[in-house]
């Protein structure tokens, strides 16, 4: 009887095995896609080895195309036009389609696979998106939770980008994460510098790239990002500007602010800043400086929830009743709005009320 039941689980384990072992080979065998090409714009050719997606593929062509979530599928930013061969859309790329999109062929590169030969569509400004190596300069304490990183170009490097915009950094191993992520991180040093960029980064609790950054970035580390990316940053007009940000979206509003010192402007701003208690404010005497700098311009912070002891005599609750007074003239008015989701979507339905454009509020959203 015993030998019976040991000869079954035998002949179990051994069928189980040859199965595993068929599929590995027939994985290898199906995901085996050989040269394809892709092309790009009607314009460029690339030959490249099928089987990865479409954003891994075109970045080891160092071809970056943005991808702010690393590639998980939740942000959309890769989002790009395949005329044809990029296969069936996926289900994990309906939630961040809108019906024209998915009638139009729009695609998210980061799931769409290349497996045969590809024609694709996207923004010329995309070449311009380099891959810098940088040795890390200076760290800076912001608050408990938010550090300032300035990062050096190396090999003498340099980088053009607008102020407002950012970079997407590249993290390394560390304990159990066993794979670098890639995070987008909105540059807060001026345009005006282009041999170091300054990130400002808030600790997410559990965050696979914030705690690399909090826990074991030192000074002296090496360091690569890609950059630069996005289309949140100052338009030349003469409108008058709300700036309105939480937590680290401080960084691309700092980046705006001292550019502006550089090049001078007339136009009237208010900088809206909501943090919860004093000990989430930071860089307010730069902020509050930059009142003596400009002609008409004016830094409000906002706690949410000021203890007592803080003794805060400041703005107190939401910063949306507070852009009563200073909205002039909704109608020419600008707002340029960074932080988390909520606070985005809080804002801008706030902003429609009070009569200022849609397409005049421009954002980028930290989710
Ligand atoms: C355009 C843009 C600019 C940005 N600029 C800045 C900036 O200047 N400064 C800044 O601090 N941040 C910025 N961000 C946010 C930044 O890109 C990261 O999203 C943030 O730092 C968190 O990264 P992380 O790797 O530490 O966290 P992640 O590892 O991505 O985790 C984020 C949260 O999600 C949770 N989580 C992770 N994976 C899962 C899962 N599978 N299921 C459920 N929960 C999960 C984690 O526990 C954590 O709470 C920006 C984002 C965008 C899109
Ligand atoms: S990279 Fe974020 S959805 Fe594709």
């Amino acid at each position: 009887m015993i030998t019976r039941i040991l000869t079954d689980v035998a002949l179990m384990s051994a069928i189980g095995g040859i199965l595993a072992l068929i599929m590995v080979i027939a994985q290898r065998w199906l995901s085996n896609y050989g040269e394809v090409s892709i092309n790009i714009n009607g314009k460029r050719e690339l030959k490249v080895t099928g089987g990865n997606t479409l954003l891994s593929t075109l970045s080891d062509q160092q071809i970056f195309i943005p991808s702010a979530c690393g590639g998980r599928g939740s942000c959309g930013a890769c989002k790009c036009k395949v005329e044809s061969g990029g296969g069936p859309l996926l289900p994990t790329e309906r939630p961040l389609l809108t019906k024209e999109e998915m009638a139009s062929n729009v695609r998210l590169a980061c799931q769409v696979k290349v497996k045969s030969d590809i024609h694709i569509h996207i923004p010329e400004s995309i070449f311009n998106i380099r891959r810098f190596n940088s040795v890390v300069e200076e760290i800076i304490d912001y608050t408990y939770d938010i550090k300032g990183i300035t990062f050096k170009l190396i090999e003498g490097q340099s980088i053009d980008f607008k102020a407002g915009q950012y970079v997407q950094l590249e993290s390394q191993p560390y304990e159990k994460i066993k794979d670098k992520v890639i995070r987008a991180y909105s540059i807060s040093s001026k345009p005006e510098l282009k041999d170091r960029i300054q990130l400002i980064i808030r600790q997410v609790p559990d965050g696979i790239c914030t705690t690399w950054v909090h826990k074991h970035v030192k000074v002296g580390d090496k360091v690569n990002f890609t950059g630069p990316y996005g289309d949140f940053y100052l338009r030349d007009t003469e409108a008058d500007i709300l700036f309105v940000a939480g937590g680290s979206g401080k960084a691309p509003i700092k980046s705006i602010l001292e550019h502006l010192k550089e090049v001078g402007t007339e136009r009237r701003m208010t900088y809206f800043f909501g943090a919860r208690t004093r000990k989430d404010l930071y860089l307010s005497e730069e902020m509050q400086a930059f009142e003596k700098v400009f002609t008409q311009f004016e830094y409000v912070p906002v706690l949410s929830h000021p203890e007592t002891e803080d003794n805060w005599t400041g703005k107190t609750g939401f910063v949306m009743p507070y852009f009563k007074d200073a909205i002039r003239d909704p109608k020419n008015t600008e707002a340029y709005l960074c932080g988390s989701p909520g606070m985005i979507s809080a804002v801008t339905k706030s902003l429609k009320e009070y009569g200022i454009y849609e397409d005049k509020i421009y954002y980028d959203s930290f989710g």
